[in-house]
């Protein structure tokens, strides 16, 4: 197994620098989930996340910045980007802009885009200063899976192919970054995430939503199966529930359920119905059913507000047949 050490730890954070610079892959805590990072300016490093990932080279990688002037070294800000990274960095804002030659091609997969955040992970930060460098990063999940909120799911997902995870405890936000597209006139929404786009729409005013699960992703890497568990997932509402008896089910959902009896497993997102709650609990509820080998997973609809539409993008893609 990997080697998993304290991110709070100056020693560890050295040597995870140290890892950094000669190429190598290190887990890190953020925020959102759990990244596996390399050298953003090292191109071979950065291939190493894909092959450790087996993510198709089709799919960018997001830059990790300590500040707001590191990110001014790999992507040029129009001004409407201002008012997003005054308000939301460091946070769980991720920005689409223009490239500027000091990013590999392979980060943004060819394309003449960039995405770039800086995340607000105290550890995540303090590892971004030690490498003194933007980490490449994508989510520390084998490739469709759903994605790591702690260490110990890093290392059953990875295993030996990240030569070093910073283990900073559990995730607090739960859900990946929301992606903003400021390559447009509009700016738009790429990913429901971190921030819900109520709050986005309150600091830029007109925002569009590029989101949904058509059978064509909108953008690279946005694929219409994604997040997915090995167990079927299904989203069904309790009324339009039907039941085979000889069937061993675990049940997904956000408050206590009427009928506890027809489930082998429950997982309640928030007892107290608070999305944000459901979201840190998410990825680790989806992973704990689905180490059961049940039959079948069911999952209740969530409210599409706040954090819950990040929530129900995730819950559709994982339900999404190949
Ligand atoms: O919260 C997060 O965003 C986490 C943590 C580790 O920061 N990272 C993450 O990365 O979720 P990943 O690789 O799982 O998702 C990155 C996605 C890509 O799949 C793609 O959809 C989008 O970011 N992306 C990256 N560069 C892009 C670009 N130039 N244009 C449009 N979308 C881009
Ligand atoms: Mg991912």
């Amino acid at each position: 197994m990997p080697v998993i050490v304290d991110a709070f730890d100056v020693n560890a954070l050295v040597t995870a620098a140290g890892v950094i610079r000669k190429g190598g892959l290190v887990a890190f805590p953020t925020e959102t989930v759990y990244g596996l990072g390399a050298d953003a300016s090292n191109p071979i490093a950065v291939a190493g996340i894909f092959e450790a990932k087996a993510r198709p080279k089709i799919d960018p990688v997001i830059v990790h910045v300590s500040d707001p002037a590191m990110a001014a070294k790999y992507g040029i800000f129009p001004p409407a980007a201002l008012p997003l990274m005054n308000h939301f960095w460091p946070g769980a804002l991720t920005l689409v802009v223009p490239k500027t030659t000091a990013v590999p091609s392979i980060v943004t997969a060819g394309l003449d885009t960039v995405a770039i955040r800086v995340p607000s992970h105290p550890a995540a930060l303090a590892f971004l200063r030690a490498c003194g460098c933007a980490i490449a990063a994508p989510s520390a999940n084998a490739f469709g899976y759903a994605s790591p909120t702690t260490a110990q799911h890093v290392a059953e997902s990875l295993g030996n192919k990240v030569d070093l995870i910073l283990d900073g405890g559990p995730c607090s936000i739960g859900v990946e970054s929301t992606i903003v597209s400021l390559s447009g006139p509009i700016p738009a929404v790429l990913r429901a995430g971190g921030v819900p786009v109520e709050e986005l729409s309150s600091i830029v005013g007109e925002i569009r939503v590029l989101i949904g699960t058509e059978e064509r992703p909108v953008v690279p890497g946005q694929l219409r199966r994604h997040y997915a568990t090995r167990t079927p997932l299904e989203i069904v509402d309790e009324n339009a529930e039907v039941l085979n008896p000889s069937e061993q089910i675990g049940l997904l959902c956000l408050v206590e359920p009427a009928n506890r009896l027809p489930y082998k497993a429950i997982e309640i997102l928030s007892p107290s119905g608070n999305l944000r709650e459901a979201a840190a609990n998410f990825f680790g509820a989806l992973r704990r059913l689905d180490a059961l080998s049940l039959d079948r997973i069911i999952a209740r609809p969530l409210p599409q507000q706040g954090l819950g539409l990040a929530l129900m993008d995730r819950l559709q893609r994982a339900a999404a047949r190949e």
